[in-house]
């Protein structure tokens, strides 16, 4: 019989974690990715102790393409058997365009729109022979709305949403799903949480805690959702997108960007 992994970038902390745990409850095995000295040593111990679990852990830089390669070799090598792929490693960011560090925002395309799309395709032979098995991408709301400060970040989001929607489609006859999940704000750092505490009502009133966000996630990876946007008030937000003007939509996202402190 064979034993299958699930595959988790950034697992080391905030949502990857979160989901991290989720699995491994749910009795999955794991290979877990983040950068290295983040803790993942210690992470996969308690995993396997405390949910009897096989745990691998991978400390790369997911910034640079070869990083994508030694994932798919210590798979190979192995003889892992992947059933779920988690592309969760992400990088945040705000600030006016044209202050922004030029290496940095190359760092964060390559993490959010490189890795993703590379791991997929490197790992997608061995997905189809696991099937039924899925990939979930983690997108978030900043893929549907116009946000200044936020263009970057918006920007790498837009595409995951938009190309899993797409391969979603293609793979249908393969057997490997593909979800996306769309959160708002999560509280997964000690910065965020004090950041939306600092927000308006609404967006207080969205933001998510990880684990929740979590348990959802992998609900809607299991039952192959293609497009879930946790929770309540988010859901609402989206239905509100499509019926307000433009201009309406601008005032209310500059207001909360304002409410923003400034080094972010
Ligand atoms: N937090 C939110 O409000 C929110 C909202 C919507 C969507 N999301 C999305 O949810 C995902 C997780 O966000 P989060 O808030 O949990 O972020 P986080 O707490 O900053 O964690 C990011 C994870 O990605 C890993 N990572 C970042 N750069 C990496 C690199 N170059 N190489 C390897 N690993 C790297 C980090 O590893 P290290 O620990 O090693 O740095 C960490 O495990 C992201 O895709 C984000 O866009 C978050």
């Amino acid at each position: 019989m064979k034993t299958y992994y699930t595959l988790i970038t950034g697992a080391s902390q905030g949502f990857g974690k979160s989901m991290s745990l989720e699995f491994a409850k749910r009795g999955m095995n794991l290979i877990l990715v983040a950068l290295p000295d983040s803790g993942l040593k210690k992470l996969s111990k308690f995993i396997e102790l405390y949910f009897n679990v096989k745990v691998c852990y991978l400390e790369l830089d997911l910034s640079i393409s070869v990083s994508c390669y030694d994932i798919l070799r210590y798979i190979e090598v192995n003889g892992l058997q992947v059933k779920y792929l988690v592309n969760n490693a992400g990088v945040l960011s705000r600030g006016e365009f044209s202050g922004l560090n030029e290496k940095y925002i190359l760092k964060q395309i390559d993490v959010n729109v490189m890795t993703p799309t590379l791991l997929i395709r490197l790992l997608l032979n061995n997905l189809k022979s696991n099937g039924p098995a899925g990939i979930l991408n983690i997108s978030s709301m900043a893929s549907f709305f116009t946000l200044p400060t936020k263009q970057v970040y918006g920007g790498t989001k837009a595409y995951l949403t938009s190309f899993s929607k797409s391969l979603a489609k293609e793979l249908k006859g393969d057997n490997v799903s593909v979800t996306i999940i769309c959160p708002g704000g999560l509280n997964t750092t000690t910065r965020l949480c004090y950041q939306n505490r600092l927000m308006g009502w609404v967006t207080q009133k969205s933001v998510l805690n990880p684990e929740e966000a979590a348990t959802i996630a992998v609900d809607a990876l299991f039952k192959k959702k293609n497009l879930v946007i946790p929770g309540f008030i988010n859901k609402c937000l989206m239905f509100l997108d499509k019926l307000l003007p433009e201009f309406i939509k601008d005032k209310i996202a500059e207001s909360e960007i304002k409410k923003q402190p400034v080094t972010v």
